[in-house]
């Protein structure tokens, strides 16, 4: 049964979802802590540089896959590439959609559980060290986190049956601003706090010392796994841009809101770490153990508590919608069946995925690969190969083997918007694109 396929209504509503899509975990507990770590306000710029420089080029590679091919990943790749082969970069992107989506859907449940914590006042009074065992415990009991992952499944589920337009991009349209003015709020809060002027200046005061060659590095596969590249969300979120707007404006856009709000989670999270001085840390141990009981003394620490967790979901869930979105127009268009059928099979294979995920994380579970539990495999392996390896081939595909003028009229839409740009990104993507990424991937783990 063909399908129309959709598209986003306006402009502010793409930029949402896409948007929606970037911003996610990898924003909010992951950037603070590696710009603080690598240099801050330094780190910031060499990420604001290599983002405009070499991730844009490479999120552009993918858009103008998904708006030429007007398809899903798979289908996207087999319409503008010169042989049907390229279709295997679209499999590998969607592979990656569904190793991701494996430990996101987890993560996202615990924010479900913190929220109905945080409602109930559970943290009130609680110590590092009782947090540190109510976690374990929680992860432990290996129903508790599939039930919230499942529930997170149904959320998702929802809204990707309401459709492209009146699901996705509504829900990004509310989620996003919505988002922004929670962390705006919370910031502000922290405004107060003894610890605010360490905190501020652990990730915006500038220390060149700390930059390496691994700093570079570090950036690029940063700002990579922010910007969603390589994993089919991008691709197919660009078949739904609309033909006269932008594509570089709007990755420009996106790219600044991430780093924005990522600065904002920053400046939300790190002056209690400071107030209190407990470890500076990242990662699940940051969001899920630290932060909890610091928040729960300042004042107003109810609220709070609940706007953040609140705040995590809301960024879990549009980041889950474009990756989900990926799989669901694929199946969709490639098996010919219905949406509700085609998020029927996307449900059923990530609630494996992601219970096994969930079980590898209780003691001396023996779901592990390569020796990590497949929680940790899934994030690592999506992002130090999945991603660096389909976003070369992305770049390789537009700047070599795709009719310059095809390239020229996605990226200036048809003439509407500058040639040099035009110019500048396809010599990125011959060039300099390539070379860099097979650099990183020589030199280390990326993500
Ligand atoms: N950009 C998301 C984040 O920062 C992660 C992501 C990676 C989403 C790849 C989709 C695809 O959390």
């Amino acid at each position: 049964m063909e399908q129309e396929r959709g598209t986003f209504g306006s402009k502010f509503g793409a930029i949402a979802a896409i948007a929606g899509s970037a911003v996610g975990l990898g924003n909010i507990w992951k950037f603070p802590y590696v710009a603080g770590e690598n240099g801050g306000a330094a780190f910031l710029l060499i990420y604001i540089g290599i983002t405009l420089l070499i991730s844009i080029p490479v999120l552009l590679a993918e858009f103008t896959i998904g708006r030429r091919g007007k398809s899903n990943a798979y289908r996207s790749f087999i319409n503008v590439a010169p042989h049907k082969a390229w279709g295997a970069v679209g499999i590998l992107e969607l592979i990656g959609a569904v190793l991701v989506l494996s430990f996101y859907c987890v993560i996202a449940g615990w924010s479900l559980e913190y929220i109905v914590q945080s409602c109930a006042g559970g943290f009130e009074g609680m110590t590092q060290a009782q947090m540190d065992t109510q976690f374990n415990d929680f992860v432990a009991s290996g129903w508790r986190p599939i039930v919230w992952m499942a529930a997170f499944l149904v959320i998702n589920g929802f809204v990707l049956g309401l459709g492209v337009t009146k699901g996705i991009e509504r829900c990004s349209k509310f989620m996003i601003p919505a988002l922004f003015c929670i962390l705006v709020m919370l910031a502000g809060v922290n405004l107060w706090q003894p610890g605010f002027k360490e905190g501020a200046a652990f990730i915006l005061k500038p220390n060149w010392s700390a930059v390496t060659s691994q700093t570079i590095i570090k950036a690029l596969g940063q700002s990579f796994f922010s910007l969603s590249i390589g994993m089919a969300a991008m691709l197919t979120y660009g078949s739904y841009i609309k033909r006269q707007e932008s594509l570089v404006s709007v990755s420009v856009i996106v790219s600044f809101a991430t780093v924005l709000m990522a600065v904002l989670a920053g400046l939300a999270i790190f002056p209690s770490v400071f107030t209190y001085h407990v470890p500076v840390t990242s990662g699940p141990d940051l969001v899920f153990k630290t932060l909890p009981p610091l928040f729960a003394q300042l004042p107003g620490g109810y609220v709070i508590s609940i706007l953040f967790f609140v705040l995590l979901f809301f960024a879990a869930l549009t980041t889950s919608l474009s990756i989900m979105e990926s799989l669901v127009a694929f199946f969709t268009e490639e098996l010919h069946i219905k949406r509700i059928s085609a998020l029927g099979i996307c449900f059923a294979i990530i609630f494996v995925c992601s219970t096994l995920c969930a079980l590898s994380q209780m003691p001396d579970s023996s779901i592990t690969i390569a020796g990590m539990s497949l929680f940790d495999w899934t994030d690592t392996f999506s992002s130090n190969y999945v991603l660096p390896l389909a976003g070369l081939l992305c770049v390789v595909l537009v700047g070599w083997f795709v009719p310059k003028t095809t390239v020229e009229h996605e990226l200036t839409s048809s003439g509407r918007y500058s040639l040099f740009v035009f110019k500048f990104v396809l010599f990125m993507m011959r060039y300099v694109c390539p070379i860099v990424i097979m650099f990183m991937c020589i030199n280390g783990r990326i993500h």
